[in-house]
């Protein structure tokens, strides 16, 4: 269900996903609560970026940036949590990390950063799930294949 209304949410906002399998659309980040954490995004080519959470079919705005032209920085003109949320660049301006402090249950998710080049055109990269390392011993069971691969069954997500 939180799969379909995934989709949907992609399609209604004509964002451009490459997905290579269902099993990989996202890329897990064990945290601890009131850890630190830090989100790279690349934005070489790019003049906006943005990242999003998506829980329980809610997407929202945590935080979003924009390029200037004159002086090589990244202002952040919207902050959703300014006591937490932190958006800085690399000295090239190619790379956007966003840092989350003292992380809490309502922090857990699935955040996608957004780079746009015109209006209208975002580009979403591949989410990053975050979860509580003790969640995830509880709910997960780890099977080994004839190959010998690692596959990882969830029975339902731990958010
Ligand atoms: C998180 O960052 C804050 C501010 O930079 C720092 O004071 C704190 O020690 C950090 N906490 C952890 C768990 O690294």
């Amino acid at each position: 269900m939180k799969m379909y209304l995934f989709y949907l949410l992609l399609v209604s906002v004509s964002v451009h996903i490459i997905t290579t399998s269902d099993l990989n659309w996202y890329e897990e980040r064990n945290v601890k609560e009131n850890d630190n954490i830090t989100l790279h995004c690349d934005i070489r080519g790019h003049e906006d970026v943005a990242w999003y959470r998506l829980r329980s079919s809610s997407l929202t705005l945590l935080i979003s940036a924009q390029k200037t032209r004159t002086i090589k920085s990244l202002p952040v003109y919207y902050n959703y949590d300014e006591k937490r949320f932190i958006l800085r660049p690399n000295s090239e301006i190619t790379t956007a990390m966003f840092t989350i402090l003292k992380l809490s249950q309502g922090d857990l998710g699935f955040y996608y950063c957004g780079i746009t080049a015109e209006p209208a055109q975002m580009h979403f990269g591949k989410a990053t799930k975050l979860q509580f390392q003790d969640k995830i011993e509880a709910t997960t069971v780890t099977q080994t294949t004839p190959s010998g691969d690692q596959v990882k069954l969830e029975d339902k997500w731990n958010m």
